[in-house]
């Protein structure tokens, strides 16, 4: 008997697309490993991201730049196997797509082949045009990340809200229409103004998903640490936390020191037994040296 799951159909652009357009708002959060991909496969979101977030949320990292394409392959193929309905998008992290359209071709075909996810993301986009352009017409699909791009935070002053200038938010419209040109399939849109995101959603055919972005977009995605609770340190005004999964996992680890340490845990039923007459030989045959009694 085959995986449930597995057995479904695999979320696909066109259909996403077709959920757009019947008025329906796209679901996406990040996932970073087999059992968080699983649980938003059966919580049933539309899109799974194996964001460069894991540098902070998993490695502990200060900011996403450091993250490897190494690393990030390991944890966008475990994604995968959890999430097997969403479509899976894994970014491509700083570094990785950069330098040339041909070292950025490679390093996309690497993560769809290593890891079986359906699509890239990257960052920004001036040089990041050309290399969607080219990952695109190798055959990957790509979406776009434009507003408040973590992996180039140093030259944005900071993690700041982007285009709350006029002449910002006209060229984030541009950004975008220049994205999709090249061949993006959808775009993210962090930390941006509503109106400014509305107008981008207005001006695009692809899917924009919002993160700080307003309502007006027609996906939303949370980091999957912020929405559960999992999270330390500063929590950005767009966070929404629904559960205190840090708190509960806290307590449930104090309670499994606390019995271990008082003796409550194991108790006999988290024991195996054996048949008492292979016990009585075990016992009669036992080296008495094996005993940490003195003889
Ligand atoms: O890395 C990430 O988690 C992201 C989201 C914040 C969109 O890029």
């Amino acid at each position: 008997m085959g995986n449930a799951r597995a057995e479904q159909q695999r979320q696909t652009l066109t259909e996403l697309r077709t959920k757009v357009q019947r008025g329906e708002r796209l679901v996406m959060v990040t996932a970073y490993d087999c059992g968080g991909g699983r649980l938003a496969d059966e919580a049933d979101v539309d899109l799974v991201l194996v964001g460069d977030s894991a540098a902070m949320t998993v490695l502990g990292l200060d900011s996403t730049v450091p993250i490897t394409l190494d690393e990030l392959i390991v944890l966008a193929g475990a994604a995968r196997r959890g999430a097997q309905r969403p479509l899976v998008i894994c970014d491509m992290p700083f570094g990785s797509y950069e330098v040339s359209d041909a070292e950025a071709v490679r390093n996309a075909i690497r993560i769809v082949k290593e890891t079986g996810v359906d699509m890239v993301k990257l960052e920004g986009a001036s040089s990041t045009v050309q290399r969607v352009q080219a990952i695109v017409s190798a055959g990957v699909a790509v979406c776009g990340h434009i507003g408040l791009v973590p992996q180039s935070a140093v030259l944005l002053g900071g993690y700041r809200t982007q285009g709350r200038t006029a002449q910002r938010a006209l060229e984030l419209i541009d950004e975008a229409l220049a994205l999709e040109a090249a061949g993006a399939s959808m775009i993210v849109l962090e930390a941006v103004p509503s109106p400014v995101a509305a107008r981008i959603t207005e001006a695009l055919t692809i899917p924009t998903i919002g993160i700080g972005a307003g309502p007006s977009c027609d996906g939303q995605v949370l980091v999957y640490h912020d929405l559960l609770g999992l999270s330390e340190g500063h929590r950005p005004r767009f966070v929404k936390q629904y559960a205190d999964v840090g708190a509960q996992t806290r307590s449930a680890l104090a309670r499994f020191a606390d019995d271990v340490r008082s003796g409550a845990y194991p108790s006999s039923e988290h024991e195996y037994a054996m048949p008492q007459e292979e016990l009585a030989l075990f016992e009669d045959r036992l080296d008495p040296r094996a005993s940490r009694s003195p003889t």
